[in-house]
């Protein structure tokens, strides 16, 4: 209820005081100075009620946001030290986040769908907690038994979130996150999910995901369309035709067309992302 509206009977009592003590036919009562000074007291508590109530507010809305603060820190430590278990995924997620922020902030989400999506991002890979390090730290590529092992993350993301207890507007986070890996043919894992089926939010962390993934080094090579390619970081402009290339395989073209469109800002914010070691103390 609006503050006003809460003692909007107070208010009415004040003034009704305020009337009785400027009628003339009370002018010489006895009882007046005794009654001004009564509504004078009302008038003081009620004073001091909206202040306590505002002060209280300011309050809880500062503590409110310090609990954010540290939810939010503890998060990006968290990820920061499992992607920090293997040298070239360090800052992955943190990256991956910034990625998908930009995509969400052209597409003109509300500020409650940039938080969604800023959690998503965070922790879309924390399965690989469960994966053991043998796979996740291997120098080189997967066997297939290897390759089945590591694309269990995404299922162990989200059995990990859905355990956890996370504020009631970040409530779809674990469902977006694990689904970071299908594909819009159908051909993704965990569930296979086809097109619109998958949540629009997970096919922006799969743009921001393998935009990464290419463009950053990994020390084992990266396969495109059956080839072997350099462990190197690949040249943004490769990053862009890929994108280009698997709209509707494996992208959501609305998506991809966002990146594509906004190019020369892509490149920047790579730019600083990769300069600046990404990590936790981005702003987002
Ligand atoms: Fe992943
Ligand atoms: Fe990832």
């Amino acid at each position: 209820m609006a503050e006003d509206a809460m003692f909007s009977e107070e208010e009415q009592v004040l003034m009704q005081a305020a009337k009785v003590a400027g009628d003339e036919r009370y002018k010489d009562s006895p009882l007046r100075d005794e009654f001004m000074y009564l509504a004078n007291q009302y008038k003081r508590l009620l004073r001091q009620v909206r202040r306590v109530i505002s002060l209280s507010d300011k309050q809880q809305s500062s503590l409110s946001f310090e609990l954010e603060l540290a939810f939010e820190s503890f998060i990006r430590t968290l990820v920061t030290t499992i992607d920090a278990k293997h040298k070239f995924t360090a800052g992955h997620s943190a990256r991956v986040t910034e990625y998908v922020l930009f995509l969400g902030n052209k597409m003109g989400f509300s500020f409650e769908d940039m938080e969604v999506l800023k959690y998503a991002g965070l922790l879309h890979d924390i399965g690989k907690i469960g994966i053991p390090d043998a796979v996740l730290t291997k120098n080189g590529p997967f066997s297939p038994e290897e390759r089945l092992i590591m694309n269990g993350h995404p299922a162990l993301t989200g059995r990990i979130l859905s355990g956890i207890r996370l504020p009631r507007n970040l409530r779809e986070v674990p469902h977006m996150a694990e689904c970071h890996h299908e594909k819009m043919d159908g051909t993704g894992y965990p569930y296979g999910l086809k097109g619109e089926d998958i949540p629009f939010f997970s096919r922006i962390l799969a743009v921001g995901d393998v935009f990464d993934a290419l463009t950053s080094r990994r020390d084992y090579p990266k396969y495109i369309d059956g080839k072997t390619l350099s462990a190197e970081p690949m040249s943004l402009y490769m990053a862009f035709a890929i994108l280009a290339k698997d709209q509707n395989i494996h992208f959501d073209p609305t998506v991809v067309s966002v990146v594509l469109n906004h190019r020369t800002e892509f490149e920047t914010m790579y730019q600083y992302l990769h300069a600046n070691q990404a990590g936790w103390w981005l702003e987002s």
